[in-house]
């Protein structure tokens, strides 16, 4: 029997929700493959947790989160905590301490979802975005000067190493020639950006001359513009790199393409398996439906389906997909994709699917 030890944080919201609705999964998974079991272990690090103890979590969080196989999360953020705090005090610690330095973001049109967009087939929606997730304009560096004055300035600062940029471009095109995809877009906005983004396409450039021969297509277009091909023509896209920033603007635009944000499944990774990955939907903790019961747990199933493929257990995860994609195509969806469906009742079809 092979042990796969998950250190979970539901964290806030529909979270708590969504990370319910994969345990069921998961606990399914185990009578289907008959030789894994999932020990779980839960913390419940969050904001609830945050206003008693002034830390989203303890500060030795890291080292407890460490000794696992993979860390899986639902969201974090609640009315109550400035977005910041939240934030700044749980994910991004998470992400950052651990080096998950890839974050993958599939966006696929699966059979029975109803894009917004005029598109021809479903095939015209599949791509992945792949988002820098350790430093860029989420190192939270910066400082305010002459607070509370009429003079007051805030500085954010981006920083973009040449090691971080390197490392992610490069993966976006190994994962392009491993998955046999035809193009690398680069997300950049070196227009404007005269220093990050002008360094960003100087690697993009150097990249794409060490895969010179291969048969990848590359193209370099200004964010902007990407966001309307988002709209436009999104059959041009296969693999998108992009940095901290516009790869999470992107990715919820591209979920909403695909007809509600509470699709896409994203997968923090430490491609040297030095420490532990993480998995988490691309939504947050969406206060305005939370307790409902009706929250889409399809981004959080999605994200049992990439750690699946992570762990190794490709066969379990196509099993997965296939029993999700079967209800979603039968229109058993929750209310954010027009059904009448609760959370619960979407995994019990599912699981009922899986045996
Ligand atoms: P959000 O993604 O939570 O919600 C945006 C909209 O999408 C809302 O109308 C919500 O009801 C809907 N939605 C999201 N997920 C859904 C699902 N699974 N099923 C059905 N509908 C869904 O983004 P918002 O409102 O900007 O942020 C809410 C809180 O979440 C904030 O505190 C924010 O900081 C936090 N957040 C946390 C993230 C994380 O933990 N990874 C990511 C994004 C936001
Ligand atoms: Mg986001």
């Amino acid at each position: 029997m092979r042990k796969i030890k998950l250190n979970i944080i539901p964290g806030d919201g529909i979270g708590i929700e969504v990370i319910e609705a994969g345990k069921r999964i998961l606990k399914n998974i185990e009578n289907v493959h008959g030789g894994i079991s999932f020990d779980f272990q839960e913390y419940g690090w969050g904001c609830e947790y945050y206003l008693k103890n002034h830390e989203m979590m303890p500060s030795d969080g890291l080292n407890i989160l460490e000794d696992c196989d993979c860390l899986f999360l639902g969201a974090v953020g609640f009315p109550g905590v400035p977005d910041h705090i939240s934030l700044r005090g749980l994910l991004l610690p998470i992400r950052q301490g651990f080096d998950q330095y890839i974050n993958l973001r599939p966006i696929k049109m699966l059979e029975g979802l109803k894009s917004p967009l005029k598109i021809k087939s479903n095939s015209d929606i599949d791509f992945v975005v792949i988002r820098e997730n350790s430093e860029g304009e989420y190192c939270g560096k910066g400082f305010i000067k002459n607070e509370g004055s009429a003079e007051e300035v805030a500085v954010q600062e981006a920083w973009f190493s040449r090691k971080g940029t390197y490392r992610v471009i490069k993966y976006a095109f190994d994962y392009a020639r491993k998955n046999n995809k035809k193009s690398v877009v680069s997300a950049t906005k070196s227009n404007a950006l005269n220093y990050s983004m002008v360094l960003w396409d100087k690697i993009f450039k150097e990249v794409k001359t060490e895969f010179k021969n291969t048969p990848i297509e590359t193209q370099s277009i200004l964010v902007d513009a990407l966001s309307g091909f988002f709209i436009l023509k999104p059959q041009m896209f296969d693999v998108i790199v992009a940095s901290n920033l516009f790869g999470d603007i992107l990715t919820d635009l591209g979920s909403a393409m695909l007809g509600s944000i509470g699709i896409s499944p994203s997968a923090n990774i430490n491609p040297e398996k030095k420490y532990p990955s993480m998995f988490e939907p691309v939504h947050g903790s969406a206060p305005d439906i939370a307790g409902k019961g009706i929250a889409n747990p399809i981004a959080t199933i999605w994200c049992i389906i990439l750690m699946l493929e992570h762990l190794g257990l490709n066969e379990m995860g196509a099993l997965l997909m296939n029993a999700m994609s079967e209800v979603i195509k039968k229109g058993i969806v929750t209310p954010d994709l027009n059904g009448r469906f609760t959370t619960n009742e979407v995994v019990k079809e599912i699981c009922d699917r899986l045996n």
